[in-house]
């Protein structure tokens, strides 16, 4: 079966998800401070999606996550495990939820400043959120997977950051990593075009360094090989007949 183009019906259970999701990363928003370990945020989130949501958090047991959510610290990439670190004044953080209800899964993240940080901390996040958005910004039917990740790249370059490339947005729906993959660099016109009804993710990690990444010794943890601070964020965007709309939207941020 083609999953690539979801139904009406599929759209309509991914829409649900990803708006859970969504409010799940808002009911979180103010937790995230000072003090707090993200243990602590991993369990608030763990119990809202299971009781208030009546939904699971697609994280906990995938490949053996151990937790309900990823969350990434500083010069984290992708993939942070919940533990008893404690917030400080100056981190940047990354929490990234994703919530199965009703056979879909949806899938979202953003990017928290802990008190006040560094003056590249705070650019880092900005130019990675506007990276999210052109690459939202160009997606309608006939756009390529290219358009995306050049318009994603071209930013982070034209601010002197790095594109991670071993980590990319995927299709969502009944898998939480379905084809196709969505490269967060490329090259305009190149690729697949995209067509009414595809939905996917788009999630780009950029880092202050260079784009090398490495894997620890917990086979989740990605890092910066260089320990440079990198930054995340995340909507799923469906495909629609004149443009696109953003499932995973949250009522802080405009119609993108
Ligand atoms: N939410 C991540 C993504 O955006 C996937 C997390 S899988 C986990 O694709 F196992 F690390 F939680
Ligand atoms: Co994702
Ligand atoms: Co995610």
């Amino acid at each position: 079966m083609n999953t690539l183009i979801k139904t009406p019906e599929a759209i309509e259970k991914l829409r649900v998800s990803a708006r859970l999701a969504a409010e799940a990363l808002e009911m979180i928003t103010p937790h995230v401070k000072p003090g707090v370990t993200t243990d602590e945020l991993n369990q608030i989130c763990h119990d809202y999606i299971t009781n208030e949501q009546q939904a699971f958090p697609s994280s906990l047991g995938y490949n053996g996550f151990p937790k309900s959510m990823c969350t990434s610290i500083n010069h984290v990439v992708c993939h942070g495990i919940p533990s008893d670190r404690v917030l400080k004044n100056g981190d940047i953080l990354n929490i990234d939820i994703t919530v199965l209800k009703d056979g879909y899964h949806g899938d979202t993240s953003k990017m928290f400043l802990i008190g006040k940080v560094s003056v590249l901390a705070e650019r880092l996040v900005r130019v990675t959120q506007e990276c999210l958005y052109r690459g939202i910004a160009v997606v309608k039917p006939g756009c390529t997977l290219g358009d995306i990740g050049a318009a994603i790249q071209q930013h982070a370059h034209a601010n002197r950051f790095s594109v991670v490339r071993e980590y990319c947005g995927h299709g969502i729906g009944e898998n939480m990593h379905e084809d196709p993959q969505i490269l967060h660099y490329g090259i305009a016109g190149q690729g697949m075009a995209l067509q009414e009804g595809m939905t996917f993710t788009i999630e780009p990690m950029i880092n202050a360094g260079k784009a090398a990444v490495k894997l620890l010794s917990d086979d989740w943890t990605v890092v910066t090989k260089d320990h440079s601070l990198s930054a995340q964020w995340e909507h799923i965007v469906l495909v629609t007949k004149d443009g696109h709309e953003v499932l995973t939207r949250r009522s802080e941020e405009p119609v993108l």
